[in-house]
Formats: C-alpha cells, sequence, structure tokens
C-alpha cells in the first residue's frame, strides 16, 4: 500500500516546529505540493521549504496567525497564487497556557481556545468554501480532505490544563459536526490525537525522571515520534482512506487505554 499525494496541494498550519514540521514534511515526502504555515519562526519553516524543494518537491512559506480571520484569508490566497488549488488541509497551530483552574487568567483562557479551536474553524470553514469553489481537481478521490489536530485531551480530563483539554474537546465535536455537515459535498474530515510526543518544545517533559513517569501511561512502551504524527496524516489525506470519514486516529501507544486498571480495578 502506498500513501501518493502528486500533484495535490496541502496547507499545514502550525508548521514551523514540532507535529505540523513533521507533518509537513512527510505530506511532501509523499508528493504534495506544501505550503508552510508558521506563526513566529520564519527561519525553521523557510530551512525546511529549501529542503523540501532541493529534494525536487515543492513548497512555500506563509505566515499567518490562524486566529485571526484576514491572516487565513491571506493563506489561502497565497496557496492560491502558488500553487492555483488546495486538496488537503492540516489544522495543526495550537498551544499551551498551563495554569491550575484557580489561577488562571481569562487571558490563558482566552488565548489558548482562540489559537486551538477558533483557529482550527477559521482554516476549516476556508478551506470548504475553497474545495466547494474549486471543483473537482481531479487529483484525489474526496473533494478535499481535511484533518485537524486534536489530543488525547479529547477525552482525557487534565487537571491544570483546563484551557487546553476544553479546546480539544471542542475540537472534536467541531470535527465530527463539520464532518457530518460536508461529507455530502464530498469532502472529508477526520482528526488526529496524538499522545505524548517527543518535540524539540517538550523534550524536559519527556525526558529523564519525568520521561519515566509518563512512560507508565504508555503501555506501547516509548514516548512518540513527531514522524508517527505525519504518518497517520499522510494516510488520512491520501485515497488509501477514502472511506474514513468523521474518525479520530488516536497515535497515542494506548494512552486512552486506561493504562492505570493494568493490575488494578
Ligand atoms: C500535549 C502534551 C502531552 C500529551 C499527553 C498532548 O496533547 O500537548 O504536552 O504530553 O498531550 O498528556
Amino acid at each position: 500500500m502506498e500513501c501518493r499525494l502528486d500533484k495535490q496541494v496541502a496547507i499545514v498550519t502550525g508548521a514551523s516546529s514540532g507535529l505540523g514540521y513533521a507533518c509537513a514534511e512527510q505530506l511532501a515526502d509523499a508528493g504534495a505540493a506544501v505550503v508552510i504555515n508558521y506563526h513566529s519562526q520564519p527561519k525553521p519553516a523557510e530551512e525546511l521549504a529549501s529542503r523540501i524543494k532541493a529534494a525536487g518537491g515543492r513548497a512555500i512559506t506563509v505566515g499567518a496567525d490562524v486566529s485571526q480571520e484576514a491572516d487565513v484569508a491571506s493563506l489561502f490566497a497565497k496557496t492560491l497564487e502558488a500553487f492555483g488549488g488546495v486538496d488537503i488541509l492540516v489544522a495543526n497551530s495550537g498551544m499551551q497556557k498551563d495554569a491550575p483552574l484557580t489561577a488562571m487568567t481569562l487571558d490563558q483562557w482566552e488565548a489558548v481556545l482562540k489559537v486551538n479551536l477558533t483557529g482550527q474553524f477559521l482554516c476549516v470553514q476556508t478551506a470548504v468554501r475553497q474545495f466547494e469553489a474549486q471543483g473537482d481537481r481531479g487529483v484525489s478521490r474526496a473533494r478535499g480532505k481535511i484533518i485537524c489536530m486534536s489530543s488525547v485531551h479529547q477525552v482525557i480530563p487534565w487537571a491544570g490544563h483546563v484551557n487546553y483539554a476544553a479546546s480539544k474537546g471542542g475540537i472534536m465535536m467541531m470535527m465530527q459536526t463539520i464532518a457530518q455537515e460536508v461529507a455530502e459535498k464530498g469532502i472529508r474530515v477526520n482528526a488526529i490525537a496524538p499522545g505524548a510526543i517527543r518535540t524539540a518544545i517538550n523534550a524536559s517533559e519527556t525526558e529523564g525522571e519525568k520521561g519515566a513517569a509518563l512512560l507508565k501511561l504508555i503501555p506501547y512502551g516509548r514516548i512518540g515520534v513527531a514522524e508517527d504524527v505525519g504518518k497517520a496524516a499522510v494516510w488520512l489525506a491520501s485515497d488509501q482512506s477514502d472511506y474514513v470519514v468523521g474518525t479520530t486516529i488516536f497515535v497515542d501507544g494506548g494512552m486512552t487505554l486506561y493504562p492505570e486498571f493494568r493490575g488494578n480495578g
């Protein structure tokens, strides 16, 4: 089974690091032209675009804040200008601003909801409008594919992270509702829910003593790498998953299987 995305165009938001970076890299590897969106770090985004181009692929970088409607409009406009259409959206941008409930400021609550939930809403809405406007591009069975980046915390409550968990729970219902609404237009909307994945940003959480504690929550016995998520994105974007609609793929080494119950309960 080969997941190829030749002649297709993919936008990946929040792609200058971590999961978004890996998704963009692997979508390009599968043949897609990629639009690498970044918010505040142009340099790694540009380096990734150069590497993709050096390997014979197509890539551009676009700076945009996904929580701003005008920025999202310009992200799509620049995509069309460069590549003439869009077939795949990976709505990945997200952030954490952790605090215990009683210490959390309204700013922390709103900032996370604005990027994680409203940002995905704006990108998905704009993608669906574009899929409708451009019609069938003849490059894949579906008219368009959308992948929302969720988290195991769409189902696992997470003390000290109420803004983040609420945003991810919201993404789950947003994704399912939109999937139900647009499937008849030939558009597939799904989500990926990563568990603990080692990235540059959370290195301190995934190594040493903290890493060992984390491993107890992962039946499969390893902390994930960003490529684990990138590979799931390629599959969900490809025709190999053409009958998969409104589903969340958990890429979590079994974290959502209540591992504390091993030997207990
Ligand atoms: C968070 C990580 C966390 C993981 C498992 C993810 O959504 O971004 O920081 O390690 O969930 O708790």
